[in-house]
């Protein structure tokens, strides 16, 4: 499935919707739930783990990683939300957000304590890219984390992910972090100033 990212079950029994959304807590449930006589629950258990984790690996060799940022057994233990995007049989999309710690500085570097909602991982299938995929899964999770684009904090943008929030959400002259955390200028209205 080099290709297209096909498997061999019905993705459609795992993500029902075209864009699903999985927080590691319903993860958590399933796991609960892992009972011998389950054995429908423990397949969908099983073939989420392994949309999971391949989704993860293509997304590390698609921004030149050594290792995976996503994988089941980390998400399972983490507090993050999952947006997987299907199209027909094949999975399309992944992007991972959550909340973190952070300092932060601004353009006139004071340094801010925060805990931002953070893009940790965003991979669309290389044969699904710039076709307007990547915004739509981007704005259904800005719809469901009820956040602004500017109140995000992006993990280690690559030169696409800068062009595509510069193209769709006009966030230019990026404020580069020494924790590799990007933010754009707007992000520090209405925080506070930590001493
Ligand atoms: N080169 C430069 N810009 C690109 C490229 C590319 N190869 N691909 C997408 N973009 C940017 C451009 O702004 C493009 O607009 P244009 O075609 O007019 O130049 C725009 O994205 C297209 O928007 P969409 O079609 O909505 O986005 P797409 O479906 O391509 O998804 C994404 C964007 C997720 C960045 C995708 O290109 C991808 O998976 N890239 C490889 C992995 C990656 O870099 N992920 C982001 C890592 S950073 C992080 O995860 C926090």
């Amino acid at each position: 499935f080099d290709n297209l990212m096909e498997f061999l079950f019905d993705v459609n029994l795992v993500l029902p919707d075209s864009i699903t959304i999985v927080s590691s807590s319903d993860v958590a449930d399933w796991s609960n739930l892992h009972l011998p006589n389950n054995a429908r629950q423990n397949q969908k258990y099983e073939h989420l783990s392994t949309i999971i984790d391949e989704m993860g690996i293509a997304s590390a060799k698609a921004q030149k990683l050594k290792v995976p940022i996503t994988s089941f057994l980390k998400f399972k233990c983490s507090n993050h939300r999952l947006y997987l995007m299907k199209d027909c049989n094949s999975v399309a999309g992944l992007l991972k957000v959550g909340v973190k710690q952070l300092f932060l500085c601004d353009e006139k570097e004071t340094l801010h304590e925060c805990h931002p909602l953070c893009v940790l991982d965003f991979y669309i299938h290389e044969s699904k890219q710039r076709n307007g995929n990547g915004k739509k899964l981007f704005q259904k999770m800005l719809e469901n984390e009820n956040v602004s684009v500017h109140q995000l904090a992006i993990d280690r943008p690559s030169q696409k992910m800068l062009a595509f929030l510069s193209k769709h959400f006009l966030l230019k002259n990026p404020i580069n972090q020494i924790n590799k955390f990007v933010v754009f200028k707007d992000f520090f209205l209405n925080l506070a100033v930590t001493k």
